[in-house]
């Protein structure tokens, strides 16, 4: 009810000249201070919650006799009070306890001799409009209560979610609509027995708040019924659009900040298993060195900050610590859509245990793909249809010369290319061949002393 405040109930609870009001439902305390400097001093103010967030006495001591906490159920307490001039009813979200928040309300008017107080009640939209919520079930009698579950909710679907929908975590009832369910039945079903007329408006942004007055009261106080007609007009809609515009972006804004705290979490959380990776590769795979496994990585990044679209290639792969520094890139920085292909003989360390290395480390599944073989034959017609990286670790010159020559016209734009050995003379020579071949002029960056890497066109 909070973001309704200043454009709404404030002005509602000074044209309705309340001086006794009650809150149902106080969760922080928030509007304590607002209520209190809309209705002045002279005014009472009784807050009802059974289980606020926040400590009442430090507000029974700011602001004195005017403040009256009761830490009780609504239903316990509102046929003790009295008549009152307004209620803000915002308490637990369900048919029973609505529907008896307003019956003891008007009861007590009633009894005094008092007109119905100004009634405002939140959440008479999606999702508790047609549907209860409970915060603790056994507060409302079993007979009204309808069949529930902790499970979460979504638009337009009656029956409960098992996942992505809202307020899992509440106690929600199993299906919406129907007779007794939800807050705006409770009120619906009031407004249809009370014998005087009430006007009901339902403002339907931010979970719905409805405003119920007593006829007789708008013809007593017209200031109230004028500003009721201005809110049901077009300068009153468009108000409502501006305010529920606000509450969209600070909305998004809460999420954004929520959002990007996790990605940077996340991707601290990923540097650390990247690291700790690479250190158990050194530690237990014999060949690879340290420094080239954080080139392979910076490339990886490279890659992947730049959103280029392909597979990851690594060849000639030893042992196989670059498919598994690969593999666990992929999974480390959520890069769903790409594979692994290692291309090797796999003679230095056979296959089978190439596998056994990865599987190892978990990192054998069906999104690497080890292609064993001369690299003339099983790179004859690539298995790989766009690479957005190639690693090319120790191989002979001849065989780089291979992978290059066939997956050149699998590369895509911009591809990041990194090649271990790169100061071996051979491998030089096939190097500088290569890029004259494709006219490639674009700077070449030496990396962990032996390898350099550059960009495909
Ligand atoms: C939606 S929050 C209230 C939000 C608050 N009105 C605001 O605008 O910030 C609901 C509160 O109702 C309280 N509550 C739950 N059942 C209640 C009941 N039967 N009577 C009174 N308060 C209740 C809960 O403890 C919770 O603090």
């Amino acid at each position: 009810m909070f973001p309704f405040w200043e454009k709404v109930v404030a002005p509602i609870l000074e044209l309705a000249e309340v001086k006794r009001l009650v809150e149902i439902g106080a969760l922080r305390g928030e509007n304590t201070r607002q209520i209190l400097d809309t209705v002045g001093p002279e005014a009472e103010l009784h807050v009802i919650d059974p289980v606020p967030d926040f400590d009442p006495e430090e507000h029974a001591t700011e602001f004195g006799g005017q403040y009256i906490f009761h830490r009780d159920l609504s239903v316990n307490v509102l046929g003790g009070l009295g008549a009152m001039d307004a209620a803000l009813v915002d308490g637990d979200h369900n048919w029973y306890t609505v529907y008896n928040e307003c019956r003891l309300l008007a009861e007590a008017a009633r009894g005094d001799g008092a007109p119905l107080p100004v009634m405002i009640f939140h959440d008479v939209a999606w999702p508790y409009g047609r549907r209860d919520l409970y915060y603790n079930p056994d507060d409302v009698p079993e007979t009204y209560r309808q069949p529930w579950a902790h499970r979460g909710m979504l638009p337009g679907v009656s029956e409960l979610v098992h996942e992505h929908g809202l307020n899992p975590t509440m106690a929600n009832a199993l299906t919406e609509g129907g007779p007794r369910n939800g807050v705006m039945t409770g009120v619906d079903d009031f407004v249809a027995e009370h014998p005087e007329p009430l006007r009901v408006l339902v403002l339907p942004i931010y979970f719905g708040l409805a405003i119920v007055v007593a006829e007789e009261r708008l013809a007593r106080q017209p200031e109230l019924a004028k500003f009721l007609d201005w809110l049901e007009g077009a300068e009153g809609r468009a108000m409502l659009l501006e305010l529920a515009e606000t509450m969209r972006i600070q909305a998004m804004l809460f999420q954004h900040r929520i959002y990007f705290q996790n990605e940077a979490e996340l991707e601290h959380v990923a540097r650390r298993y990247m690291d700790s990776l690479k250190r158990e590769l050194v530690a237990e795979l014999s060949s690879p060195r340290r420094a080239d496994l954080n080139a392979l990585h910076d490339g990886l990044e490279i890659m992947r900050a730049e959103h280029l679209r392909g597979h990851v290639v690594t060849a000639g792969v030893g042992p196989g610590a670059s498919p598994a520094l690969v593999r666990a890139h992929l999974d480390a920085y959520k890069q769903h859509g790409r594979l692994v292909y290692a291309i090797d003989r796999f003679t230095d360390t056979p296959l089978e245990q190439v596998r056994k290395n990865l599987q190892h480390c978990g990192l054998l599944d069906a999104r690497v793909h080890l292609v064993e073989g001369d690299p003339n034959l099983t790179l004859a017609d690539p298995p790989v249809d766009r690479v957005a990286m190639l690693s090319v670790g120790a191989m002979p010159a001849a065989d780089v010369r291979t992978v290059l020559d066939r997956l050149a016209p699998r590369l895509a734009p911009q591809a990041v290319i990194q090649v271990e050995r790169a100061a071996d003379p051979a491998v030089r020579a096939v190097l500088d061949e290569f890029r004259q071949a494709h006219g490639l002029t674009g700077p070449e960056t030496v990396i962990a002393d032996t390898s350099v890497r550059w960009r495909w066109k």
